[in-house]
């Protein structure tokens, strides 16, 4: 018997190649060729292999200006979810196509079906690749509505799928998962790199053929990932990755590719006994009530997208037990939290450089805002000091490399929201013009200009 033929492909771009390769020559990413059966194809119901994306393929599709195209089309609809709504930009819009990814047991299974349950107006069909039928009234009795009118449908072959989908014309089809569908068409089993593809692009042409919203609910891989090509990402309108430690009760919803939306938002959800609940003032839960004053520990006044948000960060500083100090960050960058500790060294003369340094962000949020600077200098001295920073006070503004402390846009709205919460102080570059922002009585507002200056204020060192 002829030996069955394979192709390599690439996980990360989807690329296939007729031989390994160390180093994908189209994306460039080293290690990612796995081996797959090539796809059959089987005349007309093979589906194309290179399909990267939606194209119409009217014969009669003209250009036209941009101005003349009606948007009636385009509409967008609420999903019942106020925070998902907000992340996607004002709701679902019609015939785009969604990827949530995330760890298993994050809650995505759970997400989805508590769209249909919050709006009942959707006709959604949600197909489970994963679990029965079952299962899914087991889960949603859980979450405290079993009377829903959502079409669910336990399928795992993507032709019948879409057959059913065309019989009952939903608005909304969640897939759940798509590494478990698979296609006839291809030989490789449900989950490589090729069913992957192919699936998502025969769903793709039918959400545009049929102006059907579709979710798509992916895997991760260990390294955070979406498992299977990256193309997965590219086809896709929306990419939403939910985020969070699965054994604390918080999960983030953070948007990561949005065609119809800005991709700063994020959004805050708490896993209850009765599902998903939306946390709609994040900084709350952020920032936990001290009944005495720690040291260690800063709150940073933080932009979220279009949010600001105010978050607690904890800093651990203690004499290295062994010849090489430990550096570890918890929900920040390594490298950018090395850098201002060699900042304090050179430019402000603490010697931290035999001192293992911890730093945590509470909330297992992971933060990127150069705002939360000063905050995380201010953690890491307090605990170096060991005294504690004023639970009152809060931080926003950025450090530069000569020990400088840089300005940050939006810092009213930031000031805005401290005051909001309850904080009386709140440290800022002396660079963020004073006439840039209206005098809030509620706060005090303390202009810093290095780290030296902060040191003398915060702790009259
Ligand atoms: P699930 O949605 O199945 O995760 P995923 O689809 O991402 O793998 O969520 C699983 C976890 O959520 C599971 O560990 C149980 C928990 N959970 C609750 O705490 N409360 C609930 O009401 C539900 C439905 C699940
Ligand atoms: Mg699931």
């Amino acid at each position: 018997m002829a030996k069955a033929k394979t192709v390599w492909y690439c996980t990360s771009c989807g690329n296939e190649y007729p031989k390994w390769m160390g180093q994908c020559p189209a994306c460039g990413e080293w290690n990612t060729m796995v081996e797959e059966p090539k796809a059959a194809p089987s005349g007309k119901a093979a589906a194309p292999s290179r399909t990267r994306g939606y194209v119409s393929t009217e014969k009669d599709a003209r250009p036209q200006p941009l101005s003349e195209i009606s948007m009636s089309e385009e509409s967008r609809f609420s999903i019942g979810i106020e925070e998902v709504d907000r992340i996607l930009g004002g709701g679902m819009v019609r015939g785009s196509m969604i990827l949530i990814g995330g760890e298993p047991g994050i809650g995505k299974s759970t997400l989805a079906l508590q769209i249909p349950m919050n709006c009942p107006d959707i006709k959604t069909l949600y197909v489970s690749g994963e679990e029965s039928l079952r299962q899914l009234k087991l889960r949603a009795q859980r979450l405290g509505s079993d009377e829903c009118d959502c079409l669910v449908l336990s399928e795992t072959l993507l032709e019948n799928i879409i057959a059913r989908a065309q019989e009952v014309n939903p608005d909304l089809l969640i897939i759940d998962s798509i590494q478990t569908i698979f296609s006839e068409t291809i030989e490789s089993s449900a989950g490589s790199v090729s069913q992957v593809r192919e699936c998502a692009a025969a769903l793709l042409r039918y959400a545009k053929e049929s102006n059907t919203s579709v979710i798509l609910i992916g895997h991760i891989t260990k390294d955070g990932a979406i498992a299977g090509p990256k193309i997965l990402e590219h086809i896709v309108d929306v990419v939403l990755q939910f985020e969070g430690d699965t054994r604390g009760a918080y999960r983030i919803l953070r948007s990561i590719k949005n065609r119809f939306g800005s991709t700063a938002e994020l959004s805050v959800f708490e896993m209850t006994g009765k599902g998903l609940r939306e946390v709609s003032n994040p900084s709350e839960m952020l920032i936990p009530m001290h009944q005495e004053n720690l040291s260690g520990i800063a709150v940073a006044a933080m932009m979220d997208g279009t949010r600001p948000l105010l978050i607690e960060i904890q800093s651990l500083v203690s004499t290295a037990a062994y010849g090489v100090p430990q550096r570890s960050a918890t929900g920040f960058d390594v490298r950018k939290m090395n850098m201002l500790l060699a900042v304090l060294e050179k430019r402000a003369g603490f010697r931290l450089g035999s001192k293992d340094v911890f730093l945590n962000i509470a909330g297992g949020l992971r933060i990127s805002d150069p705002a939360c600077d000063l905050a995380v200098i201010a953690a890491i001295l307090s605990s170096n000091f060991d005294i504690s920073v004023s639970a009152d006070s809060c931080f926003s503004a950025e450090v530069g490399l000569s020990g400088e402390i840089r300005p940050v846009s939006q810092v009213e709205r930031r000031i805005a929201e401290a005051a909001k919460l309850g904080f009386k102080k709140i440290y800022i570059s002396s660079f963020n013009k004073k006439d840039s922002f209206a005098r809030n009585d509620n706060i005090e507002v303390i202009a810093v200009s290095d780290v030296a200056e902060l040191c003398r204020k915060l702790f009259k060192a």
